[in-house]
């Protein structure tokens, strides 16, 4: 069983699903609304607990009733919340999110999740001392992204920095990644480049291993040499909200099988996610994942 520490957002997603994203100023009819779980933290926890791994969670919620929900879907799916604190006087990270034709816009609002402190991160030290891997996003400040990079450099645990929401970090803290892993605008952003640039010309650039995800045309992936190509799985797409988290989950459990089935599986797990509503809705067991690999190898 892979053990993972996540260090990452937990936030609320409030979902609106529309015929199409509305004009500035306009108001339309839309067809449903949802409170459901989210977070890429807490997406990428719940991910690798549902493939099988054991899962621990370095975040933040406030103390409020979004807060208490969080907690307990967490804690229902068996991630362990030793070091997520709950900061009285502070709301929880939302997000609201509007899906159309299986394309989403989001705003996220850290609140909680911009109070996860380095601190925090070292209290974890043991647990991330035994990981397998960990996982970090941007969602939360980056001085505590840094602490994670450095202390998993420190005791040798490989760190999977998921670049995301796009932001630029020094090139002394992306080479301290055991692999990073954007879509093709959040590298542009992470190195300083331009967005135009040709993607092949900027993995090879990047100051570690890059696993660069295309949506439905899969995924790229670069230890050396040239990026190599994993195609995509087809399926019919409600709903892309977290299928990065997905793919970057299922990539840190099945890491240990190599970085090429490790990519696959990431592939096919990120792809069963987009089936259903929500960002954790869909979300697939190793069994699902493994069913649809068989069904492709027909
Ligand atoms: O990656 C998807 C997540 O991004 C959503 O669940 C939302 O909370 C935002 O953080
Ligand atoms: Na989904």
């Amino acid at each position: 069983m892979a053990r993972i520490v996540v260090v990452g957002s937990i936030n609320m997603d409030l979902v609106t699903q529309a015929p199409r994203f509305p004009r500035p100023g306009e108001t339309i009819l839309g067809e449903r609304f949802l409170t459901v779980p989210g977070g890429k933290g807490a997406n990428q926890a719940v991910a690798a607990s549902r493939l099988g791994a054991e899962v621990a969670l370095v975040g933040a919620t406030g103390a409020d009733a979004f807060g208490q929900q969080l907690r307990q879907g967490l804690a229902a799916e068996g991630i362990d919340l030793t070091h997520t604190v709950q900061l009285d006087g502070c709301a929880s990270g939302t997000a609201s999110i509007t899906v159309a034709g299986g394309e989403n816009q989001i705003i996220v609002i850290p609140a909680a999740n911009a109070r996860v402190t380095p601190t925090q991160v070292e209290q974890a030290q043991a647990m991330v001392a035994r990981a397998d891997a960990v996982l970090v996003q941007m969602e939360i400040p980056l001085e505590t992204v840094e602490a994670t990079l450095r202390l998993g450099q420190r005791l040798g645990v490989a760190v999977i920095l998921n670049p995301a929401p796009a932001q630029r970090l020094p090139a002394e803290w992306v080479k301290l990644a055991r692999y990073v892993t954007p879509n093709q605008h959040e590298l542009a952003i992470l190195l300083g480049a331009d967005p135009a640039e040709d993607f092949h010309a900027l993995m090879q650039r990047a100051p570690c291993p890059v696993v660069l995800t295309r949506g439905g045309e899969g995924a790229w992936y670069r230890e050396q040499g040239e990026p190599l190509h994993q195609h995509g799985f087809k399926v019919d797409v409600v709903d892309s909200t977290g299928a990065g988290d997905t793919f970057n989950a299922a990539l840190a459990v099945f890491l240990h099988e190599g970085l090429p089935q490790a990519v696959r599986k990431a592939c096919a797990a990120a792809a069963l996610s987009v089936t259903k509503l929500g960002a954790q809705g869909g979300m697939p067991t190793l069994r699902e994942v493994e069913a649809l690999l068989a069904r492709q190898a027909r």
